[in-house]
């Protein structure tokens, strides 16, 4: 294993388990929510966790929930909300879009969130929890982990778990909440077809060390080209220069906050 001193801390790992190619590391953060790292069967090498070990919960606060916040607050009468997130991963950022667009009585035909995961496993296990589907193929590890995420977030925003999960099957019976695969720039991919500039962009993926294709300044230029809206903000726990540099080209206005749990920076731009 790699890049998480937790994981030498037996009690940091709560499961370990397999979905279809992928070898999977359920792990409690110290805030006691959960983050994940995989490894395809048979490789050695080990993702980086999903989120800090400081608290994929908080992290999850302290990056995406402001923007999505902001941005749901500059949506007018009627209009549809559109986010794009890049990496599903637990789905700690489409939930939690949900659960702001249920607390506004948003009609879930009135969200349109479209979300980037690599991972099929993910992808699949996501539907099949929230999509109540009748299959069972998703572990019981990571279905614990989506009854915590979800409590945590309910109780958060402040609205009950049972309409909270009707609204999130809504989202997926009416396409309102896509799932796609890996993002590779929209016209290299031919299944993601964007329809809609989105004015909220969830960047999310692995670090640059770990993801270097989604990395380049052609797929970085690409995304803000063919996801992001005239008028949009755009959130990521990274920082990096290349990601920054593109977002003032396209005339976002950036604004230097600091990072999680004493990281230098994150990444918070805005155009209008
Ligand atoms: C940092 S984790 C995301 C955590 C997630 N936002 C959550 O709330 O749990 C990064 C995720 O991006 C996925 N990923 C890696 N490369 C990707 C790509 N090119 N497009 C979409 N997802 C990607 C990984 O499989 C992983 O699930």
């Amino acid at each position: 294993m790699q890049n998480d001193e937790r994981l030498q801390t037996p009690e940091s790992i709560r499961a370990r388990f397999t979905m279809d190619d992928l070898e999977c590391c359920l792990i409690e953060t110290a805030d006691g929510s959960d983050s994940l790292l995989y490894r395809t069967i048979g490789t050695s090498e080990w993702t980086e966790p999903m989120h800090s070990s400081k608290g994929a919960w908080s992290e999850t606060l302290f990056v995406y929930e402001p923007a999505l916040r902001q941005s749901l607050e500059l949506i007018k009468n009627d209009e549809t909300w559109c986010v794009a997130s890049i990496g599903l991963g637990l789905g700690y950022n489409e939930l939690i879009c949900a659960a702001l667009a249920l607390k506004a009585n948003l009609p879930s035909r009135q969200l349109k969130l479209t979300s980037f995961e690599s991972q099929m496993a993910f992808r699949k296990s996501f539907v099949e929890v929230f999509g109540h589907h009748h299959s069972q193929t998703c572990p019981e590890a990571l279905r614990g982990a989506y009854e915590r995420t979800t409590a945590l977030i309910c109780d958060f925003i402040g609205v009950s778990t049972n309409s909270f999960r009707t609204y999130v099957g809504e989202l997926l019976t009416h396409n309102s909440l896509e799932l796609h695969g890996a993002f590779e720039g929209v016209e290299n991919s031919p299944e993601t077809h964007v329809e809609n500039l989105h004015s909220c962009v969830l960047f999310d993926a692995f670090s640059p060390e770990s993801s270097p294709d989604l990395w380049t300044p052609d797929v970085l230029t690409n995304l803000v080209d063919n996801l992001c809206g005239q008028s949009c903000i755009f959130a990521s726990y990274a920082s990096r220069t290349v990601l920054k540099k593109i977002l003032k080209e396209r005339g976002f206005t950036l604004e230097k906050l600091p990072g999680f749990a004493g990281k230098r920076e994150r990444t918070y731009a805005r155009r209008f």
